[in-house]
């Protein structure tokens, strides 16, 4: 039976889902709220913010959907996906209680030693602490401060200034109480993302996001620049060791709770030089933009999967991928990630695609009074190709991207490097 399906969302890794599920057979109408200037190609954009459950509940009770799938956390965190299950209304993305793992920084790496999954190092600061010896004690390397709060991207600083350290965990608990100070992992980073429910879980491509605002890795870290998959970091071994080490224990401790997760774990990995995964994070939702590039990985019915990890019936659902490369990239507002300018035209983006190899997703993009695209927010869309080899996949998302002007935006011209080099 075809289904109708509400995205929860407005930015890049929406736009991707709507895309996603508009594509699968198993969907015969998808809704989006508030959606962006793009994903009216896919869906139903409607009004209702991301951040009001009441509001969404009762956009879901309305439109008769016969699931959710939630894009950002914070909503899940406000426990959106506890009040849709009491209405009978299945829900992609996990109760509060499951949220946490996202939410809370120390709550996660509670999680994971209960769980023996390998991360760092922490201790927990709060003002009865002496941070100056905990740092002197931490100082053979940058020191890694997390703040225990949803920080938009915000709430960890990677440092070797002794005195923005201090700042950042003076201020951290003036605010939040307490902040954590973790070891510092070497390695290379990539993203797993992990459809699971309480039946069983599927395992997407890895994928490497780029955080850094400019190329080479340089300058802040931004929400990301752009991404590719799969990552060719997470070799064969690699995968075997994350699965055991990581996926299933997690998987194991998760659906052996009274309320199971059902949703998309994020995993954050460093892979060190001995090829040994460790947790950076977890994330209780997909990646922005790694989702822009998993979800077109998938051959099978994205909208069949969803829909299964909504109703824990993954274990009999089997999944199939592309032999094929995809890798997307972010154009920005000139600002971002400081403060982004924008209600600024953007030309370009309509030009007709081959949607099938190359497509632009939309993020921060809305109309003007006169019907033109602008700009609305940091990160405004992003190009993204599939192709049978990821230098391919590059050059077509270069050649887009050339097509498109922003007055002051910039974007990173590496995207994929490190698999490229
Ligand atoms: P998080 O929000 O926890 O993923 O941290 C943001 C970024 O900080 C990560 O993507 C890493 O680049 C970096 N980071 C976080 N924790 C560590 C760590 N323990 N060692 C090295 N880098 C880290
Ligand atoms: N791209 C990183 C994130 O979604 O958290």
């Amino acid at each position: 039976m075809s289904k109708s399906v509400l995205v929860v969302g407005g930015g890049g890794r929406e736009h991707a889902l709507c895309r996603a599920l508009s594509q699968s057979e198993s969907i015969a109408h998808v809704h989006v709220t508030p959606g962006n200037a793009g994903t009216v190609n896919y869906a139903t954009n409607h009004s209702i913010s991301a951040s009001d459950v009441d509001g969404l509940l009762a956009l879901s009770e309305t439109l008769a959907v016969d699931f959710v799938v939630v894009g950002p956390e914070a909503p899940l965190c406000d426990s959106l996906a506890d009040v849709l299950i009491e209405h009978g209304i299945p829900c992609f993305g996990p109760q509060a209680i499951h949220a946490e793992l996202e939410g809370s920084k120390r709550f996660a790496k509670e999680a994971m030693q209960l769980a023996g999954v390998p991360t760092a190092e922490y201790i927990v600061l709060d003002s009865t602490s002496d941070f100056e010896s905990a740092l002197v004690s931490h100082s053979d390397n940058p020191w890694v401060i997390k703040r225990d709060v949803l920080a938009g991207g915000k709430g960890v600083v990677v440092t070797t200034d002794l005195q923005e350290a201090t700042e950042f965990i003076k201020e951290s608990i003036k605010t939040d109480g307490h902040v954590l100070l973790e070891s510092f992992l070497p390695g290379e980073e990539a993203s797993m993302l992990v459809v699971m429910d309480a039946s069983g879980f599927v395992c997407l491509p890895p994928s490497q996001d780029h955080k850094r605002v400019w190329d080479g890795d340089k300058g802040l870290n931004t929400g990301g620049m752009g991404a590719y998959c799969p990552a060719p970091v997470v070799t064969e071994e690699i995968h075997h060791k994350v699965l055991e080490r990581i996926v299933k224990p997690m998987h194991e401790s998760l659906s052996g709770m009274d309320v199971p997760y059902r949703g998309v774990l994020y995993v954050g990995l460093m892979i060190d030089e001995n090829g040994d995964p460790f947790v950076v994070e977890f994330n209780v939702r997909f990646g922005d933009p790694e989702c822009q590039v998993t979800l077109p990985m998938i051959a099978s019915d994205v909208g069949e999967l969803l829909f299964a990890a909504a109703t824990d019936a993954l274990e009999n659902h089997s999944v199939s991928f592309h032999d094929k490369h995809c890798l997307t990239v972010v154009l920005a507002s000139e600002g971002y990630p400081q403060s982004a300018i924008k209600n600024r035209l953007i030309l370009g983006a309509e030009l007709a695609d081959d949607e099938d190899n190359v497509w632009v997703s939309h993020a921060g993009t809305g109309m003007n009074d006169s019907n033109q695209l602008i700009s609305t927010g940091g990160r405004v869309l992003a190009t993204t190709a599939i192709a049978p080899s990821l230098s391919d996949a590059r050059a077509l998302s270069y050649q887009r991207m050339e097509k498109i002007s922003l007055q002051g935006s910039h974007h990173r011209n590496d995207i994929g490097y490190r698999a490229l080099r």
